[in-house]
Protein backbone atom coordinates (compact mmCIF):
# COMPACT_ATOMS: atom_id res chain seq x y z
CA UNK A 1 0.00 0.00 0.00
CA UNK A 2 1.23 3.44 -1.01
CA UNK A 3 1.60 6.43 1.65
CA UNK A 4 0.22 9.73 0.27
CA UNK A 5 -0.04 11.60 3.47
CA UNK A 6 2.34 11.65 6.44
CA UNK A 7 1.81 13.53 9.41
CA UNK A 8 4.11 13.47 12.45
CA UNK A 9 5.78 16.04 15.50
CA UNK A 10 7.23 18.69 14.06
CA UNK A 11 11.16 17.80 13.59
CA UNK A 12 14.05 19.70 14.74
CA UNK A 13 17.75 19.76 13.21
CA UNK A 14 20.39 18.48 15.29
CA UNK A 15 23.71 19.46 13.43
CA UNK A 16 23.18 22.95 11.07
CA UNK A 17 25.52 25.43 10.03
CA UNK A 18 23.48 29.02 9.67
CA UNK A 19 26.64 31.25 8.89
CA UNK A 20 26.57 35.05 9.57
CA UNK A 21 26.01 38.08 7.93
CA UNK A 22 24.52 37.71 4.13
CA UNK A 23 24.16 34.31 4.11
CA UNK A 24 22.40 33.69 7.42
CA UNK A 25 19.14 35.73 6.03
CA UNK A 26 19.20 34.14 3.17
CA UNK A 27 19.54 30.46 4.84
CA UNK A 28 18.13 30.57 7.76
CA UNK A 29 14.14 30.81 6.92
CA UNK A 30 14.58 27.48 4.90
CA UNK A 31 15.07 25.75 8.10
CA UNK A 32 12.49 27.75 10.44
CA UNK A 33 9.98 26.66 8.00
CA UNK A 34 10.63 23.22 8.68
CA UNK A 35 12.25 22.77 12.23
CA UNK A 36 11.15 23.99 15.39
CA UNK A 37 14.70 23.73 16.69
CA UNK A 38 17.97 23.59 15.43
CA UNK A 39 21.74 22.97 17.22
CA UNK A 40 23.59 26.09 15.37
CA UNK A 41 27.59 25.36 14.60
CA UNK A 42 30.03 27.25 16.24
CA UNK A 43 32.28 27.33 13.30
CA UNK A 44 32.16 31.22 12.31
CA UNK A 45 34.92 33.08 11.49
CA UNK A 46 36.37 33.66 14.30
CA UNK A 47 34.53 31.16 16.28
CA UNK A 48 31.33 31.14 18.55
CA UNK A 49 34.04 30.85 21.82
CA UNK A 50 32.25 32.45 24.62
CA UNK A 51 28.83 32.89 26.13
CA UNK A 52 28.99 36.29 25.28
CA UNK A 53 29.52 36.01 21.93
CA UNK A 54 26.92 33.19 21.52
CA UNK A 55 24.71 35.68 22.85
CA UNK A 56 25.09 38.47 20.04
CA UNK A 57 25.34 35.55 17.31
CA UNK A 58 21.68 34.26 18.86
CA UNK A 59 20.44 37.67 18.16
CA UNK A 60 21.79 37.97 14.48
CA UNK A 61 19.93 34.29 13.83
CA UNK A 62 16.56 35.59 15.51
CA UNK A 63 16.79 39.04 13.37
CA UNK A 64 17.20 36.87 10.40
CA UNK A 65 13.66 34.22 11.22
CA UNK A 66 11.94 37.88 12.51
CA UNK A 67 8.10 36.86 13.20
CA UNK A 68 8.22 32.81 13.25
CA UNK A 69 8.85 30.53 16.59
CA UNK A 70 12.02 28.95 14.91
CA UNK A 71 14.11 28.27 18.36
CA UNK A 72 17.95 28.37 17.69
CA UNK A 73 20.17 25.67 20.42
CA UNK A 74 23.47 27.21 20.92
CA UNK A 75 26.69 25.89 20.66
CA UNK A 76 30.02 26.66 22.01
CA UNK A 77 33.24 25.71 19.98
CA UNK A 78 35.84 24.35 21.97
CA UNK A 79 39.10 25.07 21.91
CA UNK A 80 42.73 24.29 23.94
CA UNK A 81 41.70 27.25 26.27
CA UNK A 82 37.79 27.01 26.86
CA UNK A 83 37.90 27.18 30.50
CA UNK A 84 35.65 25.43 33.20
CA UNK A 85 34.34 28.57 34.26
CA UNK A 86 32.70 29.08 30.59
CA UNK A 87 31.22 25.66 30.66
CA UNK A 88 29.42 26.76 34.31
CA UNK A 89 28.40 29.84 32.53
CA UNK A 90 27.03 28.42 29.42
CA UNK A 91 24.74 25.89 31.77
CA UNK A 92 23.85 28.95 33.07
CA UNK A 93 22.66 30.45 30.17
CA UNK A 94 20.32 28.03 29.32
CA UNK A 95 20.21 28.52 25.78
CA UNK A 96 23.77 26.77 25.44
CA UNK A 97 23.13 23.35 24.37
CA UNK A 98 26.34 21.93 24.49
CA UNK A 99 30.06 22.03 23.16
CA UNK A 100 31.41 21.48 19.94
CA UNK A 101 34.29 19.40 19.57
CA UNK A 102 36.60 20.15 15.84
CA UNK A 103 39.66 18.25 15.81
CA UNK A 104 42.20 20.94 15.14
CA UNK A 105 42.42 21.21 10.75
CA UNK A 106 39.76 18.57 10.44
CA UNK A 107 37.17 20.88 8.22
CA UNK A 108 35.60 24.53 7.27
CA UNK A 109 37.08 27.14 10.22
CA UNK A 110 38.51 24.08 12.34
CA UNK A 111 41.83 25.64 12.56
CA UNK A 112 41.18 27.22 15.90
CA UNK A 113 40.13 23.38 17.21
CA UNK A 114 41.28 21.03 19.96
CA UNK A 115 45.20 20.02 19.37
CA UNK A 116 45.39 18.06 22.14
CA UNK A 117 42.32 16.52 24.37
CA UNK A 118 44.68 16.47 26.99
CA UNK A 119 44.57 20.21 27.42
CA UNK A 120 40.71 19.55 28.09
CA UNK A 121 40.63 17.86 30.95
CA UNK A 122 38.85 19.96 33.25
CA UNK A 123 36.95 21.12 31.17
CA UNK A 124 35.10 18.28 30.29
CA UNK A 125 35.27 17.10 33.77
CA UNK A 126 32.70 20.52 34.06
CA UNK A 127 30.73 19.33 30.98
CA UNK A 128 30.82 16.06 32.44
CA UNK A 129 29.22 17.23 35.80
CA UNK A 130 26.84 19.80 33.87
CA UNK A 131 25.62 17.24 31.90
CA UNK A 132 26.45 19.43 28.71
CA UNK A 133 26.83 17.27 26.06
CA UNK A 134 30.36 17.10 23.67
CA UNK A 135 29.40 17.24 20.08
CA UNK A 136 32.52 15.55 18.00
CA UNK A 137 33.57 15.52 14.49
CA UNK A 138 34.75 12.75 14.72
CA UNK A 139 37.64 12.45 12.36
CA UNK A 140 41.78 12.17 13.09
CA UNK A 141 43.52 14.66 11.54
CA UNK A 142 47.06 14.21 10.09
CA UNK A 143 47.97 14.00 6.61
CA UNK A 144 49.25 10.26 7.39
CA UNK A 145 45.90 9.07 8.43
CA UNK A 146 43.83 8.28 4.78
CA UNK A 147 41.06 10.28 4.04
CA UNK A 148 38.53 7.19 3.93
CA UNK A 149 39.90 5.96 7.25
CA UNK A 150 39.83 9.12 9.30
CA UNK A 151 36.64 8.15 11.14
CA UNK A 152 37.59 4.94 12.01
CA UNK A 153 41.24 5.90 12.92
CA UNK A 154 39.52 8.58 15.33
CA UNK A 155 37.59 6.28 16.91
CA UNK A 156 40.36 4.10 17.80
CA UNK A 157 42.86 6.58 18.97
CA UNK A 158 40.64 9.44 20.43
CA UNK A 159 36.57 8.18 21.06
CA UNK A 160 37.56 5.05 22.97
CA UNK A 161 40.12 6.39 25.45
CA UNK A 162 37.65 9.80 25.65
CA UNK A 163 34.86 7.41 26.66
CA UNK A 164 36.93 5.44 28.85
CA UNK A 165 38.49 8.60 31.06
CA UNK A 166 34.68 10.43 30.93
CA UNK A 167 32.03 7.45 30.81
CA UNK A 168 28.91 9.51 31.51
CA UNK A 169 30.04 12.57 29.34
CA UNK A 170 26.92 13.07 26.91
CA UNK A 171 28.43 12.90 23.53
CA UNK A 172 26.89 12.98 20.28
CA UNK A 173 29.35 11.34 17.45
CA UNK A 174 28.10 13.29 14.27
CA UNK A 175 27.50 13.21 11.06
CA UNK A 176 28.68 9.74 11.02
CA UNK A 177 29.88 7.61 7.76
CA UNK A 178 30.97 4.24 9.02
CA UNK A 179 29.48 1.03 9.99
CA UNK A 180 32.74 1.12 12.46
CA UNK A 181 30.99 4.75 13.97
CA UNK A 182 27.41 2.97 13.77
CA UNK A 183 28.45 -0.27 15.51
CA UNK A 184 30.26 2.01 18.30
CA UNK A 185 27.30 3.80 19.14
CA UNK A 186 25.24 0.92 19.07
CA UNK A 187 27.74 -0.76 21.54
CA UNK A 188 27.78 2.11 23.82
CA UNK A 189 25.91 3.31 26.60
CA UNK A 190 22.32 5.78 26.56
CA UNK A 191 24.94 8.56 26.99
CA UNK A 192 26.58 8.39 23.49
CA UNK A 193 24.10 9.08 20.30
CA UNK A 194 24.59 10.19 16.79
CA UNK A 195 23.56 12.01 14.18
CA UNK A 196 22.94 11.12 10.36
CA UNK A 197 22.69 13.17 7.22
CA UNK A 198 20.63 13.25 4.58
CA UNK A 199 23.95 12.77 1.93
CA UNK A 200 25.24 10.12 3.77
CA UNK A 201 22.17 8.35 3.40
CA UNK A 202 21.49 8.53 -0.23
CA UNK A 203 24.95 8.42 -1.17
CA UNK A 204 28.26 6.78 -1.16
CA UNK A 205 31.68 7.78 -2.66
CA UNK A 206 30.50 6.98 -6.52
CA UNK A 207 28.41 10.32 -6.15
CA UNK A 208 31.79 12.12 -6.20
CA UNK A 209 32.64 10.89 -9.39
CA UNK A 210 29.61 10.18 -11.13
CA UNK A 211 29.85 11.64 -15.12
CA UNK A 212 32.66 13.74 -13.77
CA UNK A 213 34.30 15.52 -10.86
CA UNK A 214 31.01 16.62 -9.09
CA UNK A 215 32.43 19.25 -5.73
CA UNK A 216 28.33 19.84 -4.69
CA UNK A 217 28.73 15.97 -3.43
CA UNK A 218 31.86 17.06 -1.21
CA UNK A 219 31.70 17.67 2.39
CA UNK A 220 33.46 16.21 5.45
CA UNK A 221 33.60 13.50 6.52
CA UNK A 222 33.67 12.46 2.50
CA UNK A 223 31.24 10.06 1.20
CA UNK A 224 32.66 6.27 2.22
CA UNK A 225 32.06 3.03 0.04
CA UNK A 226 28.51 1.62 -0.53
CA UNK A 227 28.87 -1.26 2.69
CA UNK A 228 28.93 2.15 4.98
CA UNK A 229 25.88 3.54 3.53
CA UNK A 230 24.30 0.94 3.73
CA UNK A 231 25.38 0.12 7.65
CA UNK A 232 23.60 3.68 8.12
CA UNK A 233 20.60 2.77 6.19
CA UNK A 234 20.02 -0.52 8.36
CA UNK A 235 20.22 1.98 11.36
CA UNK A 236 17.62 4.09 10.38
CA UNK A 237 15.28 0.83 9.56
CA UNK A 238 15.81 -0.28 12.94
CA UNK A 239 14.46 2.38 14.60
CA UNK A 240 16.91 2.78 17.42
CA UNK A 241 16.81 5.29 19.71
CA UNK A 242 20.26 6.08 19.66
CA UNK A 243 20.51 7.99 15.92
CA UNK A 244 18.14 11.40 15.11
CA UNK A 245 18.32 13.86 12.85
CA UNK A 246 21.47 16.71 12.02
CA UNK A 247 21.50 17.57 8.07
CA UNK A 248 24.79 19.33 8.89
CA UNK A 249 23.58 21.37 6.01
CA UNK A 250 26.52 23.62 5.35
CA UNK A 251 26.49 26.54 2.60
CA UNK A 252 29.00 27.54 0.57
CA UNK A 253 29.00 29.51 -2.50
CA UNK A 254 28.98 28.32 -5.83
CA UNK A 255 32.06 29.56 -7.32
CA UNK A 256 33.49 28.66 -3.55
CA UNK A 257 32.51 25.13 -4.16
CA UNK A 258 33.32 24.99 -8.01
CA UNK A 259 37.07 25.92 -7.34
CA UNK A 260 40.22 24.67 -8.32
CA UNK A 261 40.37 24.29 -4.18
CA UNK A 262 36.72 23.89 -3.14
CA UNK A 263 34.80 24.30 0.06
CA UNK A 264 33.58 20.50 1.74
CA UNK A 265 30.13 21.15 2.57
CA UNK A 266 26.27 20.02 1.14
CA UNK A 267 23.61 22.84 1.76
CA UNK A 268 20.36 20.40 2.19
CA UNK A 269 17.94 22.87 4.16
CA UNK A 270 15.99 24.02 1.53
CA UNK A 271 14.37 20.65 1.07
CA UNK A 272 15.63 18.71 4.31
CA UNK A 273 12.63 17.11 6.02
CA UNK A 274 11.39 16.38 2.63
CA UNK A 275 14.46 14.29 1.73
CA UNK A 276 14.65 12.21 5.04
CA UNK A 277 10.93 11.61 3.96
CA UNK A 278 11.79 10.29 0.38
CA UNK A 279 15.02 8.19 1.81
CA UNK A 280 12.82 6.68 5.02
CA UNK A 281 10.01 5.99 2.08
CA UNK A 282 12.42 4.17 -0.42
CA UNK A 283 13.74 1.75 3.13
CA UNK A 284 10.13 1.11 3.75
CA UNK A 285 11.03 2.75 7.05
CA UNK A 286 8.12 5.69 6.98
CA UNK A 287 6.86 4.11 10.48
CA UNK A 288 11.10 5.05 11.67
CA UNK A 289 11.09 8.81 10.38
CA UNK A 290 8.95 10.24 13.74
CA UNK A 291 11.13 9.03 16.19
CA UNK A 292 14.41 9.52 14.08
CA UNK A 293 13.23 13.29 12.93
CA UNK A 294 11.28 14.64 16.17
CA UNK A 295 11.90 12.04 19.38
CA UNK A 296 14.99 10.82 19.68
CA UNK A 297 16.96 14.21 19.56
CA UNK A 298 15.45 15.88 22.17
CA UNK A 299 14.88 12.90 24.55
CA UNK A 300 19.11 13.04 24.35
CA UNK A 301 19.09 16.01 25.00
CA UNK A 302 16.53 16.60 27.99
CA UNK A 303 14.31 18.55 26.21
CA UNK A 304 10.46 18.36 25.58
CA UNK A 305 9.31 17.26 22.26
CA UNK A 306 7.44 19.76 20.20
CA UNK A 307 3.63 19.83 20.08
CA UNK A 308 3.16 21.41 16.64
CA UNK A 309 2.94 18.80 13.95
CA UNK A 310 4.11 18.61 10.18
CA UNK A 311 1.79 17.31 7.74
CA UNK A 312 3.54 15.92 4.08
CA UNK A 313 2.15 15.09 1.08
CA UNK A 314 3.31 12.76 -2.08
CA UNK A 315 3.27 15.83 -4.17
CA UNK A 316 6.05 15.77 -6.75
CA UNK A 317 8.19 19.46 -7.05
CA UNK A 318 11.41 20.47 -8.95
CA UNK A 319 14.36 21.41 -6.80
CA UNK A 320 15.66 24.35 -8.08
CA UNK A 321 19.22 24.77 -9.83
CA UNK A 322 20.32 27.69 -7.85
CA UNK A 323 19.07 29.94 -4.91
CA UNK A 324 20.45 33.18 -4.12
CA UNK A 325 22.66 33.39 -1.06
CA UNK A 326 23.03 37.38 -0.29
CA UNK A 327 25.14 38.40 -3.22
CA UNK A 328 25.87 35.28 -4.27
CA UNK A 329 23.87 32.06 -5.64
CA UNK A 330 24.34 28.70 -4.00
CA UNK A 331 23.77 25.33 -5.87
CA UNK A 332 21.36 23.13 -3.47
CA UNK A 333 21.24 19.47 -2.75
CA UNK A 334 19.80 17.63 -5.40
CA UNK A 335 19.58 20.57 -7.82
CA UNK A 336 17.08 20.02 -10.61
CA UNK A 337 16.05 16.87 -9.42
CA UNK A 338 12.90 15.89 -8.44
CA UNK A 339 11.72 15.22 -4.75
CA UNK A 340 8.32 13.08 -4.64
CA UNK A 341 7.48 14.60 -0.99
CA UNK A 342 6.29 17.99 -0.25
CA UNK A 343 6.43 19.93 2.95
CA UNK A 344 2.46 20.81 3.39
CA UNK A 345 1.42 22.49 6.77
CA UNK A 346 2.19 22.82 10.01
CA UNK A 347 -0.07 22.57 12.96
CA UNK A 348 -1.00 23.32 16.50
CA UNK A 349 -2.56 20.43 18.10
C1 LIG B 1 31.08 22.08 7.35
C2 LIG B 1 31.13 23.56 7.03
O1 LIG B 1 31.18 23.92 5.86
O2 LIG B 1 31.09 24.40 7.96
N1 LIG B 1 31.43 21.33 6.19
C3 LIG B 1 31.10 20.05 5.93
O3 LIG B 1 31.58 19.52 4.93
N2 LIG B 1 30.28 19.37 6.70
C4 LIG B 1 31.96 21.79 8.51
C5 LIG B 1 31.74 20.42 9.09
O4 LIG B 1 30.69 20.16 9.70
O5 LIG B 1 32.61 19.58 8.94
ZN1 LIG C 1 28.82 20.30 10.26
Amino acid sequence: MSTNSITITQPDDWHLHLRDGEALKAVAPFTAKQFARAIIMPNLNPPVTTVIRAVEYLDEILAAVDGSDFEPLMTLYLTDNTSPQEIIAARKSCFIKALKLYPAGATTNSDAGVSDLKKCTKTLEEMQKSALPLLIHGEATGSQVDIFDREKVFIDKTLIPLTQQFPDLKIVFEHITTKDAADFVQQSGNNIAATITPQHLLFNRNALFQGGLNPHHYCLPVLKRNSHQQALLNIIRSGSHKFFLGTDSAPHARHKKESACGCAGIFSAHAAIEIYTSIFEQQNALDKLEAFASFNGPDFYGLPRNSKTVTLIKKSWQIPDEYDLGPDKIVPFLAGQTINWSLASTNDT
